[in-house]
């Protein structure tokens, strides 16, 4: 057991966790994303790591480093993809290919969550 710990916390070293001051999960399930099908939202979570990857947001460790998840269904289940940013917990709705790159500079660069593709907040306490 021990040595599947340090294997494991290898592995995060290796990611950066720990230096995250965000973490964005993007929902590419069938059911939110059903009226755009799986190639839009496969094409939605490869833009969003593209841009991340590009804005050297991505296994960064400055104040804008932020992780990434891919993710098979947060109970919304419609009018996706569905993406949520913590610890501000901002959900957004329709976040397809097209609106990631305004979302990774205005909310993750610029700090200015967009108001219009927001449907519902639950932020988390920073410890
Ligand atoms: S399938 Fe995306 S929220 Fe349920």
């Amino acid at each position: 057991m021990a040595e599947t710990n340090e294997k494991m916390s290898a592995i995060a070293d290796k990611l950066l966790i720990g230096h995250f001051h965000r973490h964005v999960f993007l929902c590419v399930g069938d059911s939110c994303c059903a009226a755009i099908g799986k190639e839009s939202a496969q094409a939605a979570w490869d833009k969003l790591k593209g841009e991340l990857k590009d804005r050297e947001l991505s296994l960064a460790a400055g104040p804008t480093a932020c992780y990434r998840t891919k993710v098979g269904c947060m109970r919304i289940c419609t009018g996706g993809p569905i993406l949520v940013v913590y610890p501000e917990g901002t959900w957004y709705a329709g976040m397809t290919a097209d609106r990631i790159p305004r979302f990774v500079q205005e909310h993750l660069i610029d700090g200015k969550p967009i108001e219009e593709w927001i449907f519902a907040r639950n932020p988390l306490p920073r410890s």
